[in-house]
């Protein structure tokens, strides 16, 4: 049973690139004991604030947030960082090599309910001589240097990938260490589960809905099979189960908000996640494009999301 330490401190990763990995992942460690705590440290509901996106913060959200930001912030390594819960790039050292951008709490909605959430990371290599701004951010998804998360459930897991597959940690709580448990993911071809919100139906484009209405048809419909659904409402959760056992993720465009490509953010949850998908095999697109090859515009894009089994993701494409 090999540590994380261990798997870093072997491979031929730059040091550099380590020592960001090891800070994220145990700053994680400490957030899964903050969460563990839950209500006994009155750390549960609203900070009384909202995000960039006009959405209600959470205490947790905020908390998660102040972590990363102050242990990365102190790391030399770090060029900058962009989340979630942050207007703005925060700048760190003008002369750092990284730049790392990262939704500290997905799914905070299940914290009150004591339900899955984690945090999702995405890195990038991007020396520069001047202090960073968000356009040295605006690099896509295929040039991720390594994109993960730490799933907060009934144990804690850490899944990211160099490029190089996607591997899977389970947390030994006792050691504070994460320990290999899974060295490699593959993900199946073709799906028998979906995850949709099912209740946006009627505001998604007339394909969207044709592709879920064969979905619903099972065996009597023009698909000849029963499918099942599951929705974690927090993507993490929803990407690690595809990751365990397959099956499609969307979250597609819908005119509730004609003016918002879709829901989900481009730089912190669609670009680490399409690259864990693709790297096990499987497919991340959009409506109309691959996730990893969309030139950003802005930090808090946002992207119509379609991820999982290669062949249903083609299949829903072909709607
Ligand atoms: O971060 C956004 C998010 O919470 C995702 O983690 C999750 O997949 C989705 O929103 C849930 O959306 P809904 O509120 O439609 O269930
Ligand atoms: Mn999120």
């Amino acid at each position: 049973m090999q540590s994380l330490s261990n798997v870093l401190a072997s491979s031929s990763l730059p040091t550099s690139l380590q020592n960001v990995l090891t800070t994220t992942t145990q700053t994680c460690i400490d957030i899964s004991s903050t969460l563990k705590k839950g209500s006994l440290a009155g750390i549960l509901g609203m900070a009384g604030n909202e995000n960039v996106q006009g959405e209600e913060q959470k205490k947790l959200d905020v908390i998660s947030n102040d972590m990363l930001k102050d242990a990365l912030l102190a790391l030399p390594e770090v060029r900058a960082i962009a989340s979630e819960e942050e207007d703005d790039i925060v700048p760190a050292h003008t002369d750092g090599e990284y730049l790392i951008a990262f939704d500290p709490l997905d799914g905070s909605s299940n914290i009150d309910i004591n339900s899955m959430v984690g945090t999702i990371f995405s890195i990038y290599s991007k020396k520069g001589d001047k202090p960073a701004t968000e356009a040295d951010f605006l690099i896509s998804g295929n040039q991720q240097v390594a994109a993960g998360y730490v799933l907060y459930g009934p144990s804690t897991m850490l899944v990211f990938s160099t490029g190089n597959g996607v591997a899977m940690y389970t947390l030994d709580v006792d050691k504070s260490e994460f320990i290999l448990t899974q060295a490699s993911v593959t993900l199946a071809k073709e799906a028998q589960e979906f995850a949709l919100n099912m209740s946006n139906q009627r505001f998604w484009s007339d394909n969207m809905q044709n592709y879920a209405r064969d979905l619903i048809a099972g065996k009597e419909g023009p698909r000849q099979k029963n499918f099942n659904m599951r929705w974690v409402a927090a993507m993490v959760g929803d990407v690690h189960r595809i990751l365990c056992r397959g099956g499609i993720f969307i979250y597609p465009w819908d005119k509730k908000d004609p003016t918002k490509p879709g829901k989900l953010r481009l730089m912190y949850e669609a670009n680490p996640m399409a690259m864990l998908i693709e790297q096990s095999g499987g497919k991340a697109y959009t409506h109309t494009h691959r996730i990893l090859d969309i030139q950003p515009t802005g930090i808090h894009q946002r992207v119509a999301v379609i991820l999982g089994a290669a062949n249903e993701v083609d299949k829903c494409l072909s709607y």
